[in-house]
C-alpha cells in the first residue's frame, strides 16, 4: 500500500511542502510524491493515502488541480483516506477569499474520500515565496501526524 502526494506549484514553494512531506515519510512509507500534471487516474487505486496540495490563489486551489480533481472518478478515491494542503499568505485580507485547501477536502470527499486530518496551510511570506521559516518542518510534522493517527 502506499502513500501519494500530488501537488501543483508555481514559483515552487508548495513544491517543497510536498517534498518535505514525502521525505519525512520515506522511512516509514511506501511514498511518492508527484506533480499534478504527471498523475494518471488510474493510479490512484489502491492508494493507503492520498494528499493534495495546491497553492491558493484566488481562495482556490489552481487551475490545474481543479481540473485533476473533477477528473477523478469517485470509484478511485471512495473509502480511500484522503487529506489536503495548500500554501498562502498570512496577510489577513487574503482570508475573505478561503484557502485552497478546504476545497480540495470538500471535493475529495464528495468522491467519497475519507478525511483523516483537518485541511492545513503552509505560509509564504509573499507571491512568490519565500516559505516562512520553520514550515518546512511544521509540513513534515503534520504528514507523520496523519499516518501516526
Ligand atoms: C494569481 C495569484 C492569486 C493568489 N491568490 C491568493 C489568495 O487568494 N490567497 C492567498 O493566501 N494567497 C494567494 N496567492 C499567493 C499564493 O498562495 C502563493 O503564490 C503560493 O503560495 C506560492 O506557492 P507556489 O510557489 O507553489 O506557487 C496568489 C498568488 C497568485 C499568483
Amino acid at each position: 500500500m502506499k502513500v501519494l502526494i500530488v501537488y501543483d506549484s508555481l514559483f515552487g514553494n508548495t513544491e517543497k511542502i510536498a517534498r518535505a512531506m514525502g521525505n519525512a515519510l520515506s522511512s516509514q512509507k511506501d511514498i511518492e510524491v508527484r506533480r499534478v500534471s504527471q498523475v494518471k487516474p488510474e493510479q490512484l487505486t489502491g492508494l493507503e493515502l492520498l494528499i493534495v496540495g495546491a497553492p491558493t490563489q484566488g481562495g482556490r486551489p489552481t487551475q490545474v488541480i481543479q481540473d485533476f480533481l473533477e477528473k477523478v472518478p469517485e470509484s478511485a478515491v471512495k473509502g480511500m483516506n484522503v487529506a489536503a494542503f495548500d500554501t498562502r499568505l498570512s496577510t489577513k485580507w487574503v482570508g475573505i477569499f478561503g484557502y485552497a485547501a478546504g476545497k480540495i477536502a470538500e471535493s475529495l470527499k464528495r468522491n467519497g474520500g475519507m478525511l483523516i486530518a483537518l485541511p492545513e496551510g503552509f505560509f509564504v511570506k509573499g507571491k512568490e515565496g519565500p516559505l516562512k521559516k520553520g514550515e518546512l518542518e511544521r509540513a513534515a510534522s503534520w504528514a507523520k501526524a496523519i499516518i501516526e493517527n
